[in-house]
């Protein structure tokens, strides 16, 4: 059945030939994109919604969240606003809670926080394992994620669990946890940083995941800078994740390479650590998403919405940069096409705002602009009557 979605006052598409359309209209077909253009070409369709001058866009890409998780930092986070530094170690807490929790409340906590995400926008997430950290825990998380989430990563390399010898840990997710997870999951990532896996490491694991198929994310420079940016260029990540302190070479090398760096100022800014350098990367030609990190240590949120406004307002990245970054950004790091963009062919992900145009994400900070939502052409949420 086609649906002719109507009226739109602008239409941000990511596409190099159909730019920025206004008075624009587009035709869904199924789960995919059939026909983009101006409204006053649109053909004969089955059904026909009146967006009524708002602004259209992609359904954000958000393509870095750890949502198998059970339990609560609250009093970590409290702990953080009077003073304390954030480390890798807060991590432990939510294994203990994960390896705790049953299957059907993880399953229901993922659906959960996929649902709240959807509700402001978000058509394609990314979600990691990492809180089990142990063979059985790890194939237990995958599983549960690749029901809910678009694309899954193996994060057993996100922290040494507590007790275990550093060099054992790794030999275990290089061998006994990557053969287990390797078939049901698209990625491997590792949380390259001080507190968590060095470089040799780090690149055991890395180069065990490619030798398995898997394409290759990495957790990198969240803390300070270090190996993390180089190691991913290097052995060719998809993206490398955080990017919060990039020395001169750090972002030289991302600039002349096909990695993306996916800033994350939600996580910047609930553990008080600087915004990423967006401007300098921008500047070099290096290509940036925005993600939300969400997960219940670092970034607890689900607002991408919050991450665009937040990259425009305080990380001098214009509003187009920031919607781009979020969208397609996002689907670069993932290396899809057919998602973060409004073209004919794509997966029919889009959402309306309660505005008319893209601008006002920074403009009404705070303000929730999410009016109707479509997911492989199916409307998630919508307060727009068919006709
Ligand atoms: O991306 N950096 C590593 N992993 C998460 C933190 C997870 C946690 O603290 O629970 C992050 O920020």
């Amino acid at each position: 059945m086609a649906v002719l979605i109507t009226g739109i006052g602008e239409l941000t598409t990511n596409d190099a030939e159909l730019g920025k359309l206004r008075d624009a209209a587009v035709v869904v077909d199924g789960e995919k994109i059939a026909w983009v253009g101006a409204a006053a070409d649109a053909p004969d369709s089955d059904e026909r919604i009146d967006v009524e001058g708002r602004a259209v866009l992609p359904g954000w890409v958000d393509s870095h969240t750890h949502l198998v998780f059970a339990g609560d930092r609250t009093t970590e986070f409290e702990a953080r606003m009077a003073g304390k530094a954030y480390s890798a170690g807060g991590i432990a807490v939510t294994v203990e809670a994960t390896r705790a929790a049953s299957d059907e409340q993880l399953a229901a906590n993922l659906r959960r926080h996929v649902d709240e995400a959807a509700k402001q926008g978000t058509t394609c997430l990314e979600t990691k394992t990492g809180y089990g950290l142990n063979v059985e825990d790890e194939v237990r998380s995958a599983r549960i994620a690749t029901d809910v989430a678009d694309e899954v990563t193996f994060l057993g390399a996100h922290l040494v669990p507590p007790g275990a010898d550093a060099e054992s840990y790794v030999d275990l997710v290089c061998g006994d946890m990557l053969d287990a997870v390797a078939p049901l999951v698209r990625w491997a990532d590792v949380f390259c940083e001080t507190g968590a896996f060095d470089e040799a490491q780090s690149g055991r694991v890395l180069k065990a995941a490619r030798e398995r198929g898997l394409g290759l994310r990495v957790h990198g420079n969240q803390l300070g800078e270090g190996p993390g940016v180089r190691l991913a260029v290097e052995l060719g990540a998809a993206s490398v994740d955080h990017c919060t302190y990039l020395s001169e070479a750090d972002v030289a090398a991302l600039a002349a390479s096909d990695t993306v760096a996916t800033l994350l100022p939600a996580c910047d800014l609930s553990t008080r650590q600087p915004l990423a350098p967006a401007r300098r990367l921008l500047d070099a030609g290096a290509t940036v998403a925005l993600a939300s990190n969400a997960n219940p240590g670092s970034s607890y949120t689900t607002s991408m919405a919050f991450c665009v406004t937040t990259a425009v307002l305080q990380m001098r990245m214009t509003i187009e940069e920031a919607v781009w970054s979020a969208t397609a950004g996002g689907a670069r790091a993932l290396r899809r096409d057919d998602v973060g963009v409004i073209r004919p062919g794509a997966r029919a992900d889009l959402q309306v705002l309660e505005a008319p145009s893209v601008t006002h994400l920074a403009y009404r900070p705070g303000v929730p602009l999410t009016a109707g939502v479509w997911r492989c052409g199916r409307a998630l949420t919508s307060c727009f009557a068919a006709k």
